[in-house]
């Protein structure tokens, strides 16, 4: 089978974890064990959750020229995203605290560095977004950089709107499929005639064309583990799925199944399922 050929232009961040018996309050500080270090970023977590899950994929995003960048490009490289137009500049790499708490609960501060930087105007990027079947977007990159990359999109454009920010109307009327989690969609409602995939937790799991929904799926449980990066791995698993010319249900089922199988190894990108695992455990829970 030919790999479905996707684009990513986002977010590329250390994540440095910090867990703790529970999440501090205002003013109120809380001891932790030992901080660790991981790759992450919702645009490269997306991207090594669609490369694991068979697509061919190149990442479009900027890191420092630092130790965090090169842990972040030698993750993507080792799950054979393609990162010739990931640009190491002299910003320093973007970094996440990620607070976990026993319960699982977490809270997520992003100091923004190079991702404010990353820079589509260039005529390769163009012609790179135009071969795309699909392209992914998250809103950890500047407004405009989403909005420029849409326009230059011919094949399926899909956003992660998440963090929450404005979606403009003229991105709005450029969304192919815009995925969300509940809070998210609680925030935007329908902004899009395309697909509004909506996600959560444990739960069920939607798909809404014009408010009708059109497919639904429950996640497979799991003894989770870490949280962390499970939305992106749906999102990979989605897009991958749909960009392979599955049906939404079936492409909705990869995905929870995926997403399922991602929290049973702390750091976002360590748990991401390869296809073979999420066809062999689809099989197992059938
Ligand atoms: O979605 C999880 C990601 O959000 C983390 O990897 C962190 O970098 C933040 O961007």
């Amino acid at each position: 089978m030919v790999s479905a050929n996707i684009v990513v232009v986002g977010s590329i961040n250390a994540d440095l974890f910090v867990r703790m018996p529970r999440l501090p309050g205002r003013g109120e500080t809380v001891s932790s064990g030992e901080p660790a270090w991981f790759p992450g970023g919702k645009g490269a977590n997306q991207a090594v959750a669609a490369a694991r899950m068979g697509g061919a994929v190149t990442m479009v995003g900027a890191v420092g020229a630092d130790a965090p960048g090169q842990m972040c490009l030698e993750a993507l490289q080792v799950s054979g995203v393609n990162v010739s137009h990931v640009v190491q500049g002299s910003t320093p790499t973007s970094i996440a605290l990620v607070m976990v708490e026993e319960s699982g609960e977490n809270q997520i501060v992003v100091a923004d560095g190079a991702n404010s930087t990353v820079d589509i105007n260039a005529p390769t990027f163009t012609e790179l977004l135009t071969q795309a079947d699909a392209v992914i977007c998250q809103f950890e990159v500047a407004q405009e950089v989403v909005l420029v990359t849409a326009q230059a999109t011919r094949g399926l454009f899909c956003v992660n709107a998440a963090p929450v920010r404005e979606i403009s109307a003229d991105l709005a009327g450029l969304i192919d499929v815009l995925i969300v989690n509940e809070h998210e969609f609680a925030a935007y409602g329908n902004p899009t005639q395309g697909l509004v995939v909506v996600t959560a937790g444990s739960g069920v799991a939607k798909v809404y064309r014009n408010g009708d929904v059109v497919a639904e799926a429950q996640p497979p449980v799991v003894q989770a583990v870490d949280t962390v990066g499970a939305g992106d791995t749906f999102v990979g698993a989605f897009v991958v799925s749909l960009a392979e010319g599955m049906d939404v249900q079936t492409a909705l089922e990869r995905a929870c199944a995926a997403g399922s199988l991602s929290t049973l190894a702390h750091g976002a990108q360590s748990g991401m399922p390869t296809v073979q695992a999420v066809t062999a455990f689809m099989q197992d829970n059938k």
